[in-house]
């Protein structure tokens, strides 16, 4: 069925709550007796603890504990516990390992040395400020280009070499480029920190408000590290101040934090600094990249290579989809891709926002425009001649592809015909005039939810299921789909989610809550439509000798299409039937018709910038996003998810770096003055389009995801502007302007 039939423009659900303060994250739940937690971290990069004087820290006013790896509380069934279910395998362990506060040995910089705990957040970090170490230092290795002879090939099978065709067939080609790119570490930075509050309410029990986007996972994790039955461990997260990756695992400081708590038979919070946020909970990792491409003079690919290496800790191999894009975007005959990392001396990298595609288009798509050049073809014509109608990677069918229709719209709406065809010759003022334009895409999924609805006596909806909103509007999208399904009033229908209480969720990520849990909803509340049907065309019930199909819900009433005056109010159905409410649960997944499609949301963005040339400065004056990502169920939401990812591609293509000192393995930009993510004074005009045509090989919606695409290429369109003013080609990000002078 339609799923939004009107189009509905639904203010978020949510939306009162975060204004007015009444939304409460994690760190605001407060608990009789809480303790406060304040992490010393490491000041070396690498080499050993040797001496560390906690004398001072645990005689400070206030103090209920120094930990160390002296004095740690066991954690039983302690194994690096790893949540969280987006966008592949969670980070591989290598020969080394990393145990908060077990033993003396140094990994990276920040690694906590001591978790000190007071009666209060200020005596806590005043007393962890008295704690003093001496180390033995060794030098550290955290420099990627420095490391490249390094490089391994990861040990997960999906990450394996991949070829097709010829190799290195793009050496054939009459026309061949062949060109690095580089993107930086960057950094998560949402506004709230990360974090746990935990308390033990009994000994086999917990209690845990958290910054995760996935409380079943987190739920999982912590079972497993306390061996604990899950169902006793519940774990609350209605509200994230961003998420973007950082909380798809559960990482070590929060079981230590859970371990300590269980210690000190209290409460006890931990909440990170933003300084700390840089060192513990992940990243996007510095990564290489080549791009060699060969094509012919028609304008067609011959062949392509896309290779990558990334950085990583030491003891664990992350792992990203950086190269994936490559093997089917475009139909190139042959085609090969490797991925590699290097191992260096940092906290481990996690997945953030268009995790590893983002790093990967960023090198594609800028190809794809050097390579248009050097054919003397316009960009947006050399990808519409290498336009793939199937999967060449998996030799079969897209589910749906309405890319083409995406370039024509964005095209026409950033008025792309007025793009100078030489670089450098158009001219505003001072100002040089370019535009540019990538291709976005990404996995579109559907995995498992459950989820129950009750629809109650007075006509009232309740929907419930654990999973959390991480921002983008969940709530909103879920509360569209039970109107819609069962004619309930928007203002009558309440979603519960964020608690492990409710029916289990997998984690919030990889684009993929709406089409998994909103299809649940949709199958859940279809359930209780069907129970409706029954009761009332039964013999003798009000619309008796009606089918299912000639009847349809809204507004409360239960009514026959053709004749709208034929109805039962629902509440009278469930009256008459003496039910106080139907009440039902079910457990949804896609189907096996999934394995014969290939499923991927698309995007493209067309970028308008100034450049300065005698100053080097990139303005963005103009950005037009597409999104074919099905259909769209909260055209308002969705709209903001958008814009929310072309204004983090801005930071992406313009001012994001996380920049380490390597002779000490330090960040020097570890805050928000230093680390510049875009604010307003850099995100101009944003419109954002929908092609909004549903796929229902997806789920009964039609709806894909789009919370990566949003970012997805956007640099390189940024990247390819610049490009377009000026004539200079800049491939490493972020494009400051030193490297434009
Ligand atoms: Mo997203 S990187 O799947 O939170």
């Amino acid at each position: 069925m339609d799923i939004n039939p009107k189009n509905q423009p639904v203010d978020r659900v949510d939306g009162r709550q975060k204004v007015t303060g009444s939304a409460k994250y994690f760190a605001e739940f407060a608990l009789p007796r809480t303790a406060y937690c304040v992490i010393v971290g490491s000041t070396i990069a690498r080499g050993t603890l040797d001496q560390l004087d906690t004398k001072r820290a645990a005689a400070a006013p206030g103090v209920l504990g120094v930990f160390t790896h002296l004095n740690m509380p066991a954690i039983p069934g302690w194994d690096a516990p790893v949540g969280g279910q987006a966008d592949g395998p969670p980070p591989q362990p290598t020969a080394e390992t990393y145990r908060i506060l077990r033993g003396t040995k140094i990994l990276f910089d920040g690694q906590p040395i001591a978790m000190v705990v007071a009666d209060t957040f200020e005596r806590a970090t005043y007393a962890a400020s008295l704690v003093k170490a001496t180390y033995t230092r060794q030098t550290p290795k955290t420099d990627l280009n420095k490391h490249l002879a390094a490089a391994i090939a990861p040990s997960i099978p999906w990450m394996k070499d991949y070829s097709r065709g010829q190799a290195e067939a793009y050496k054939t080609a009459p026309v061949v480029l062949e060109a690095d790119y580089v993107v930086p570490t960057e950094v998560h930075n949402p506004m709230e920190m990360h974090g746990i509050l935990a308390q033990w309410t009994s000994p086999t029990s917990l209690l845990l408000y958290a910054k995760t986007q996935g409380v079943n996972a987190t739920q999982r994790a912590m079972a497993q590290a306390f061996k604990l039955d899950p169902r006793n461990v519940k774990v609350h997260t209605e509200f994230m101040g961003g998420g973007f990756g950082m909380g798809l695992r559960t990482w070590p400081q929060e079981t230590a934090v859970v371990a300590i708590a269980r210690q000190l038979g209290r409460p006890v919070k931990l909440v990170m600094t933003r300084s700390q946020m840089f060192q513990l909970v992940g990243y996007r990792p510095h990564t290489r990249q080549t791009i060699r491409m060969g094509a012919d003079a028609t304008g067609k690919l011959v062949g392509l290579v896309h290779e990558a290496t990334a950085e990583t800790a030491t003891y664990e191999d992350f792992t990203e989809g950086t190269v994936n894009m490559s093997k089917f975007l475009y139909a190139c005959p042959s085609m090969q891709t490797r991925y590699r990392l290097v191992r260096l001396d940092r906290g481990v990298p996690i997945w953030m926002r268009g995790p590893g595609e983002a790093t990967g288009a960023f090198a594609l798509e800028s190809a794809m425009d050097e390579m248009a050049h050097k054919l003397h073809l316009d960009p947006l014509e050399f990808r519409l001649r290498n336009y793939s109608e199937t999967d060449p990677e998996h030799n079969r069918p897209y589910s749906s592809k309405n890319l083409r229709e995406a370039y024509e719209r964005g095209a026409a709406a950033i008025g792309w015909r007025n793009r100078p065809a030489t670089p450098g010759s158009q001219r505003e003022g001072e100002w040089l005039v370019g535009y540019g334009m990538s291709t976005g895409t990404f996995n579109a999924m559907r995995w498992q939810a459950t989820v129950r609805v009750v629809l109650q006596a007075d006509g009232s909806l309740l929907v419930q299921s654990a999973v959390t909103d991480i921002g983008p509007g969940t709530g909103t999208a879920l509360t569209i789909i039970a109107h819609n399904v069962l004619g309930v009033p928007l203002d009558r229908i309440k979603v519960q989610y964020g608690d492990t209480s409710l029916p289990p969720a997998p984690t919030q990520g990889g684009s993929a809550i709406v089409s998994t849990v909103g299809s649940a909803v949709f199958d859940t509340c279809s359930a209780v439509k069907q129970t409706l049907v029954e009761l009332a065309t039964r013999p003798g019930a009000p619309l008796a000798g009606h089918q299912a199909e000639e009847l349809a819900l809204a507004d409360g009433q239960l009514f026959v299409e053709a004749k709208l005056a034929t109805q039962v109010a629902v509440a009278e159905l469930l009256r008459q039937n003496q039910l106080a409410s139907i009440d039902k649960t079910t457990e949804s997944k896609g189907g096996p018709e999934q394995q014969k499609y290939s499923f991927y949301s698309y995007s493209v963005h067309f970028v308008r910038v100034r450049v300065n040339p005698r100053t080097g400065v990139v303005r963005v004056t103009k950005t037009v996003s597409v999104a074919d990502s099905g259909r769209i169920i909260s055209p308002k939401t969705a709209a903001s998810q958008m814009i929310g990812g072309v204004a983090g591609g801005i930071g992406m293509a313009l001012t994001e770096e996380a920049v380490l000192d390597h002779r000490f393995g330090r960040y020097v930009n570890n805050n928000l003055a230093d680390y510049h993510v875009a604010v307003h004074a850099d995100v101009p005009e944003i419109e954002t389009i929908t092609i909004d045509k549903p796929d229902y090989l997806l789920n009964p919606m039609g709806a894909k995801g789009m919370g990566e695409i949003a970012l997805i290429g956007f640099a390189a369109a940024v990247a390819n502007a610049v490009f377009n003013a000026t004539g200079r080609r800049v491939r490493e990000l972020p494009i400051t302007l030193d490297k434009l002078l």
